[in-house]
C-alpha cells in the first residue's frame, strides 16, 4: 500500500470507464479514504465501485452538463464524508464526425462543449467553492489532451474544447491560488479507452499499437495508468507547488 493520498476525499467525473476508472483504482492503492465516482453509466460506476469496495468507493449518478447536479455532487460529497479535497474533472466526450471547420455543425458543436467546457468549468467551480468554504487547501486536476496545444486535421470542436480546458485551468489557478487551491490539468496523447475504441473501431491494444510510431519515446505503449500515475502526482504534495501547469503525457508526441 502506498501512501500519497492518505486519508484524501476524491471525486473522479468519469470515473466508471477509461482514464477515470484507472485514476480510481491509483487513488485507492496510494490510500484516499473515500473516491466518489460521478458518472452517467451507472451499471459501469457501480462495477468500479465494488472492484475497489464500497468502504473506500461509491457512485453518484452525475450529469456534469448540468450544473445543479455537479452542485449537488460536491456538496453531497463535503457532507457526507467531512471535506472534498481532490476534484479529478476528467468526464469528456469525442467529436461526433469529422467537424473539419468547413464542415462545422453547431449542434453538435454545441453538445461537445456542453461537456467537455461547461461541465469542465462547473465542477471546477463547485469543488473551488467547497474546498474555499471549508478552508482546503485542495488539488484540481482537469484532463486535457495534446490536442489542446495542437491544432488537428479534423475534429475541429474537439481540439478547441481541449484548448478551452486549458485556459480555465490557467485562470482558475491564478484566482484560487490566494485559497491556496491548485488547478492543474493532464494532457494524455492516445490511450486505448472506450472513448478512442469507438471512435475509430478498433480494439484497445490495436488502437494504441496505431499510434506508437508517433511518439519519440520508442517502444512506449500509453496507457490510462500512465494518465493515472500523472493525475496522482499532481493530486499529491508531491506537486505541492505545481499550479497552472499542464501535464503532458504523450511519450514525446508533441516534440518538435
Ligand atoms: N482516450 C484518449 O486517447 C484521450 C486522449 C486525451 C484526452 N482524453 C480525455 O480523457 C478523458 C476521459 O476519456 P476516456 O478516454 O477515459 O474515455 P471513456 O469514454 O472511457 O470515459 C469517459 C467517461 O466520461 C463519462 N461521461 C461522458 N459524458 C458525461 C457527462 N455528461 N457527465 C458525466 N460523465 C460523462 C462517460 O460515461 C465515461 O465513463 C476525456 O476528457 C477525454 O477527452 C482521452
Amino acid at each position: 500500500m502506498m501512501s500519497k493520498l492518505k486519508g484524501k476525499i476524491a471525486i473522479i467525473t468519469g470515473g466508471a470507464s477509461g482514464i477515470g476508472e484507472a485514476t480510481a483504482h491509483h487513488f485507492a492503492v496510494h490510500g484516499a479514504r473515500m473516491i466518489v465516482i460521478a458518472d452517467i453509466q451507472d451499471e459501469l460506476g457501480q462495477r468500479v465501485v465494488e472492484s475497489i469496495g464500497s468502504d473506500k468507493c461509491s457512485f453518484v449518478h452525475c450529469d456534469v452538463t448540468d450544473e445543479e447536479q455537479v452542485k449537488n455532487l460536491v456538496q453531497s460529497t463535503a457532507q457526507n464524508h467531512g471535506r472534498l479535497d481532490i476534484m479529478f474533472s476528467n468526464a469528456g466526450i469525442f467529436s461526433n464526425s469529422a467537424q473539419t471547420v468547413l464542415e462545422l455543425d453547431f449542434a453538435e458543436l454545441n453538445r461537445l462543449f456542453s461537456v467537455n467546457v461547461r461541465g469542465m468549468a462547473a465542477c471546477v467551480k463547485h469543488a473551488a467553492r467547497a474546498m474555499v468554504e471549508q478552508n482546503v487547501r485542495g488539488s484540481i486536476v482537469c484532463t486535457a489532451s495534446t490536442c489542446g496545444s495542437s491544432g488537428g486535421e479534423r475534429d475541429t470542436d474537439y481540439f478547441m474544447s481541449k484548448h478551452a480546458v486549458i485556459g480555465l485551468v490557467r485562470s482558475a489557478s491564478k484566482q484560487l491560488g490566494v485559497h491556496g487551491i491548485r488547478v492543474n490539468c493532464v494532457s494524455p496523447f492516445v490511450v486505448g479507452t472506450p472513448l478512442l475504441c469507438r471512435y475509430l473501431g478498433k480494439e484497445a491494444e490495436e488502437a494504441e499499437q496505431l499510434f506508437e510510431p508517433y511518439t519519440s519515446l520508442k517502444g512506449a505503449v500509453l496507457k490510462a495508468k500512465h494518465v493515472a500515475d500523472a493525475v496522482v502526482f499532481l493530486a499529491s504534495q508531491d506537486s505541492e507547488l505545481v499550479t497552472g501547469h499542464d501535464l503532458v503525457v504523450d511519450g514525446g508526441f508533441l516534440l518538435k
